[in-house]
C-alpha cells in the first residue's frame, strides 16, 4: 500500500515536472518555421506598408513630398533590421520552396547580402533627401512610375534578383 502511493506520487510528480519542460509560448526560442513567416511579415507588412506610400505618390501623385521624406526614412532605419530577419540557413535546400523564397545563396554569400541591405538604407536615404529639396522629377523617377517594386531605384529590386527564388505555387 505505501508502495503505491510512492509510485502514484512518483508518477505525478513526472507529470508535474515533464509540464513544466513543455513549450509555453512566445518566449520560447523560435523555430525556422516561425522565423521564416515572421520575416515575410517583416517584407510585406513593414518595408511593403511603407513602400506602397512611396509607389502610390510616383504612379498616382497621391499625398505629398513630405510623406515621400517620411517614409524613405523609415526604410532607411528598417533596412537595419533586414539581416536580423535572416538567421543561417533559414531558406530554400532546408524549408520547402513553397514556404520560403529565401535562397541558400544569402548565407554563401553574406557579404554580398549585406551590400544589398546597404544599397536600400543608401538609396532610401537619397530619396528622403531628393524629397525634401523639393525635386519631384527626381523623386519619381527614382521610385519608379509603374507602382512594382520590381522596377525601383531605391534597392529593393536588386535584392531580390540576386536572393529571392521564383514563386512556387
Ligand atoms: C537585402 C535583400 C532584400 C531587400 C533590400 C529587400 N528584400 Fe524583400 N525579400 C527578400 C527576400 C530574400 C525575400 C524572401 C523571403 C522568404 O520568402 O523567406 C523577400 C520577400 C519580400 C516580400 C514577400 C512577398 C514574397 O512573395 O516574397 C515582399 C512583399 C518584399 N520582399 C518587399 C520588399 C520591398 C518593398 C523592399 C524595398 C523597400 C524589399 N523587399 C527589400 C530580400 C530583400
Amino acid at each position: 500500500m505505501r508502495l503505491a502511493f510512492k509510485m502514484i506520487g512518483f508518477a505525478l510528480a513526472t507529470v508535474v515536472s515533464g509540464a513544466m519542460l513543455l513549450p509555453t509560448g512566445p518566449s520560447y526560442a523560435a523555430s525556422g518555421e516561425e522565423v521564416i513567416n515572421a520575416r515575410i511579415d517583416f517584407m510585406k507588412e513593414e518595408l511593403g506598408s511603407h513602400w506602397k506610400i512611396l509607389a502610390a505618390y510616383a504612379k498616382s501623385g497621391k499625398g505629398s513630398l513630405a510623406d515621400v521624406e517620411d517614409n524613405a526614412m523609415a526604410l532607411a532605419r528598417l533596412s537595419k533590421k533586414i539581416p536580423e530577419h535572416f538567421p543561417k540557413d533559414t531558406g530554400r535546400g532546408k524549408y520547402s520552396d513553397k514556404m520560403t523564397r529565401s535562397l541558400p545563396v544569402i548565407w554563401t554569400d553574406w557579404d554580398g547580402f549585406k551590400k544589398e541591405v546597404q544599397r536600400l538604407a543608401d538609396g532610401s536615404e537619397k530619396l528622403a533627401r531628393l524629397a525634401k529639396e523639393g525635386n519631384k522629377d527626381a523623386v519619381v523617377t527614382m521610385i519608379g512610375s509603374s507602382g512594382s517594386y520590381a522596377k525601383t531605384k531605391i534597392g529593393c529590386a536588386e535584392c531580390h534578383k540576386t536572393f529571392r527564388g521564383a514563386r512556387v505555387k
